[in-house]
């Protein structure tokens, strides 16, 4: 067992099939730089409690950096001996300062520990650049949402015409639950930062007198965990992460759809561009919304990684078990697919052309007006049941003739209902129908420019 963490009781090596089936360095030695924070802050404490001289603890470091630097020049590799990055680790390590010295750093810690707190390093730093890249997405969209303030579009429930809105109303919708997840990341980062688990050894805490509070110092935490098994054992800081990285692809996932329904020929509404774009290997004609689609698709491996972080979770008994092993690869993965998803999404989205005439003239079709028309008849005091009736009535009537709703002459807007005098036909215009919808968060274009505001100032703040 030479050159492994442990070893001593046993009288023969791990079979081969163990070592591969237990081996995680292919995954988890993107953590080196954050293995070698925590060593760092680890020397500190053993010199702290007097179990490291001066010069040793200087020395312990200036190994640390030593392997921090190869690391970064690509030349630090871990051994297919080795189990774990914190194996591989300290075998560089003793490389490096000698075993006698070298040997001297594990006292105190467990991979228990470190293994808790790094992955939440790990994630605190990305979290940020996540958070970054929504922020992106949300700034793309708001772009755009400037870029058309007046353009309208038919809005839709049950994937219906339902009443016309502004174009940029409906893209701020999308703009928001992103913002939203920002906030859940920024919360997110103040739980998962209160608390460094290092310190708590394998489950029951350190017995040298090392202080954890200065570990946590030292590697940016605001605290130390209050209990060492629940520091050790408990993965829900991941869980969560994955969580509102899935939540990011779902809300992503939903523009996604609309985009690839847009650019249809049957919608037509949208055009995108070459660059983000792509073509067909056959069919010379194509171009198709790739991006989307990806968007759509990763968002069910987003949800993946969380579902199965959970289900390893699930009735796991304290403390630590060697199946939270299987935490890292898929926020890792969720990390990844974030990372180069959204870049590529927000670059479709700022590049997207819109046939706002195409949309303005789909507006007002499907009787999307007969809500005006209903709301209309309640403004000249008759009871909203009547008003109903009657503007179903109406789109009745237009149903048989094969007309729109402005196309109903006097005479038979009277044959349906003598409240429905001429006047009526002032709200049946989209730009009167957007118009009229001016309470807080309606489609108005004076209360979309104020959402819009709005919107900058609380990304402006994230
Ligand atoms: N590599 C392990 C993990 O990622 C940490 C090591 C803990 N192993 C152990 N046998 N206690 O969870």
């Amino acid at each position: 067992n030479e050159g492994k963490l442990w070893g001593g009781r046993f009288d023969s090596g791990p079979s081969p099939e163990l070592d591969a089936l237990s081996r995680s360095t292919h995954f988890d030695w993107r953590l080196t730089l954050y293995d070698l924070a925590g060593s760092h802050a680890h020397a500190k404490a053993l010199g702290a409690a007097g179990l490291l001289s001066a010069d040793d603890e200087a020395a312990v470091h200036a190994g640390l950096d030593a392997l921090a630097r190869r690391y970064e020049a690509g030349e630090l590799h871990p051994d297919p001996s080795d189990e774990d990055v914190h194996g591989a680790l300290e075998r560089l390590l003793l490389e490096e300062v000698g075993p006698e010295l070298g040997g001297r750093l594990r006292a105190g810690r467990s991979r228990n520990d470190q293994i808790a707190t790094l992955l939440r390093s790990f994630l605190l730093d990305h979290s940020d650049v996540v958070s970054r890249l929504v922020l992106d997405l949300v700034e793309a969209l708001a772009e755009q949402a400037r870029a058309h303030l007046g353009a309208v579009m038919p809005g839709r429930t049950h994937l219906q015409h339902a009443q016309p809105v502004l174009l940029s109303h409906h893209l701020l919708a999308h703009a928001w639950p992103l913002l939203r997840d920002v906030d859940r990341l920024a919360d997110w980062r103040r739980r998962t930062s209160a608390e460094s688990p290092y310190g708590g050894g394998a489950l029951a805490g350190n017995s040298l007198g090392l202080d954890p509070e200065l570990v946590a110092r030292e590697l940016g935490f605001a605290g130390t965990s209050p209990n060492s098994i629940d520091g050790t054992a408990a993965r829900d800081a991941a869980a969560e992460f994955a969580y509102v990285c899935a939540q990011i692809g779902i809300d992503v996932s939903r523009l996604a759809e609309e985009v690839i329904l847009w650019s249809t020929r049957e919608f037509g509404f949208v055009r995108l561009h070459d660059s983000w774009s792509t073509g067909s290997s056959i069919m010379p004609q194509k171009k198709n919304p790739d991006i989307a689609e990806l968007a759509r698709g990763k968002a069910g491996r987003l949800v993946g990684n969380l579902a199965g972080l959970l289900t390893t979770l699930k009735a796991l008994p304290l403390a630590y078990n060697r199946d939270l092993q299987e935490d890292k690869e898929p926020v890792f993965d969720s990390v990844d697919t974030l990372e180069v998803l959204l870049p590529a999404f927000t670059g479709m989205v700022a590049t997207l052309v819109f046939d706002t005439d195409r949309m303005a003239e789909l507006a007002p079709q499907g009787f999307s007006l007969a809500t005006d028309v209903a709301e209309w008849l309640v403004r000249e005091g008759v009871p909203f049941r009547i008003a109903h009736e009657v503007a179903g009535a109406c789109v009745r009537r237009c149903e048989e003739l094969g007309c729109e709703l402005d196309e109903l002459t006097d005479e038979q807007l009277r044959e349906i209902s003598p409240h429905l005098t001429p006047e009526v036909r002032d709200v049946l215009t989209v730009e009167g129908s957007v118009a009229s919808r001016s309470g807080r968060g309606g489609t108005a274009p004076v209360r979309v420019a104020e959402q819009l505001d709005e919107l900058v100032a609380v990304a402006a703040k994230a």
